[in-house]
């Protein structure tokens, strides 16, 4: 009896798995699909005989996976937990299967697929099925709290945002203990940090990201301007011009395009506006709630006034790949996005190819621009069966060739500091070297001062900002509001910025 609970309860973590992966409009975990602009999604499955055979491949292995450990142990859980940690590499010579979440669909769902054959390859004992995650970072972390709590097997190894260590750390392995510090060594030592909780390195560094201005250069010169905008006010005259120019001939066209729906990418945005404005972090290093601040309330009232003038009132449902498509398309003056859409925008079927750049993000009133920093880990659960070859896996895939693989060919960040000195690196995707500092000197979110409840802190925060920007609300109100329910949530005191 207890063995056929057990069996449906593993069976329904593997039916959520999976209707997330094929529900999600796409998407990278970290990095967005290309539903609206599938066409530009680099190399098509159909490319790739390897990457199909890993996706078709997944549901079955996923549920032989599950059904075996549904089977293991029928007392409790937390035995079948220790059992599974302690556990080393299979018996030489038998082969053995993992489960991995990464990208949502789209060009870096193709290229993990890749990456998966070629392990697979050099490693003929470990076969790896590939599970194409959620779009929607606030989605994905959703999908792997439920699986979490279930000490399911069914992942073993999780793409996990950089905010999340020290939310999920109490279900992932220290992956010291699989050879991780010697080879951490090269990456950037704050992510290293980061990612460590209680001394334990509970994420594989594995690309980095930074919020970024795109901006056409066509049209600049065509407008006028040599050089992009310097401050948010800038960007918003400069926008305005543009869309006015060339509405006479494309009634489509917008001047900036961003991320406005309420979730993750949207609590990047805005503590871009509202840090870049002097109106701090949220909640500061030193655990004072911060946000009730006249900085952070005015520059939530600039971006809602943004919508309907120089940003469609369709950007509150906007995630990265609905800006992408919009920009991608030739609909737009500026965009606020990850490193990811460069390359896509330089490909043959782009219709900005040639024609953008990046620069860093405005200033707001303290005179500097800021990224807001992202970024994805590669974690192993607590919950696997196959450690040892799980850890492999995020190993190899997180070494410092992979990383640069993967900044030429999508166009992600390394964690690797050699790496921005890579002269291959730095044709296929110039703005790497260039900007190394916004990357480095970019702005964390509040992860670390409020783990392990960053999710919800993130959910107060762009919930508010969303109330603004559809005018259910405006800065004032909402900074003052968000500041108590964090009292509420955290029992932090108030501070300034
Ligand atoms: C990017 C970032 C990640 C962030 C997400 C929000 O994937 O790398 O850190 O949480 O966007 O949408």
């Amino acid at each position: 009896m207890k063995r056929k609970v057990y069996l449906f309860a593993s069976l329904l973590v593997v039916a959520t798995l999976v209707l997330a992966a094929c529900g999600g409009s796409g998407g990278g975990g970290s990095q967005p699909a290309a539903e609206a602009t599938a066409t530009t999604a680099a190399p098509a499955a159909t490319d790739t005989p390897a990457a199909t055979t890993a996706t078709t491949e997944t549901v079955a292995a996923t549920t032989e996976t599950t059904a075996t450990t549904a089977t293991t142990d029928t007392n409790t859980t937390t035995e079948t937990t220790a059992t599974t940690t302690t556990q080393g590499a299979a018996p030489s010579g038998e082969k053995v299967t993992i489960n991995w979440i990464g990208a949502a669909a789209g060009a870096e769902a193709e290229f993990d697929k890749k990456e998966v054959a070629q392990f697979m390859q050099e490693n003929p004992n470990i076969s790896v099925n590939f599970i194409e995650g959620p779009t929607s970072a606030t989605d994905r972390y959703g999908l792997y709290l439920q699986n979490f709590q279930a000490k399911s097997a069914a992942v073993d190894v999780y793409q996990i945002d950089v905010i999340w260590p020290g939310d999920l750390a109490e279900h992932l392995l220290d992956l010291n203990q699989y050879g991780a510090q010697d080879v951490v060594k090269e990456d950037f030592p704050a992510i290293v940090t980061n990612n460590t909780v209680d001394g334990k390195l509970v994420g594989l560094p594995w690309f980095t990201d930074g919020g970024l201005l795109y901006y056409r250069t066509d049209l600049l010169t065509k407008y006028g301007y040599t050089a992009p905008p310097k401050t948010w006010a800038e960007m918003a005259e400069m926008a305005k011009k543009i869309q006015d120019g060339e509405r006479a001939t494309n009634q489509d066209f917008w001047g900036f395009v961003w991320q406005g729906l309420a979730y993750e990418g949207l609590t990047c945005d805005a503590l871009e506006w509202i840090y870049s404005s002097g109106g701090g972090t949220i909640i500061s290093p030193d655990k004072k709630i911060t946000i009730n601040n006249d900085k952070a309330a005015a520059a939530l009232d600039a971006a809602a006034a943004w919508i309907g003038t120089i940003s469609p009132p369709g950007v509150t449902g906007f995630k990265e790949e609905e800006s992408r498509a919009v920009w991608q398309g030739g609909n737009a003056a500026f965009m606020r996005n990850w490193p990811y859409a460069y390359s896509l925008g330089q490909g043959a079927d782009s219709k900005v190819k040639g024609n953008f750049d990046v620069t860093t993000l405005p200033a707001g009133d303290s005179g500097h621009g800021a990224a807001t920093l992202g970024g994805w880990q590669l974690a192993v659960s607590k919950y696997s069966a196959h450690p040892a070859e799980a850890a492999k896996f995020a190993l190899w895939l997180a070494s410092t060739e992979q990383q640069k693989q993967r900044a030429i060919n999508i166009s992600l960040l390394p964690t690797k500091v050699s790496l921005y000195d890579d002269p291959d690196i730095a044709k296929a995707s110039p703005f790497m070297p260039k900007l190394k500092d916004v990357f480095t000197s970019a702005v964390a979110r509040p992860s670390t001062a409020s783990a392990p409840k960053y999710n919800e802190v993130s959910t107060i925060f762009f919930q508010a900002v969303s109330d603004v920007l559809t005018k259910k609300s405006n800065g004032t109100d909402a900074v003052a509001n968000m500041e108590l329910d964090l009292q509420d949530k955290l029992k932090y005191e108030s501070g300034t910025p």
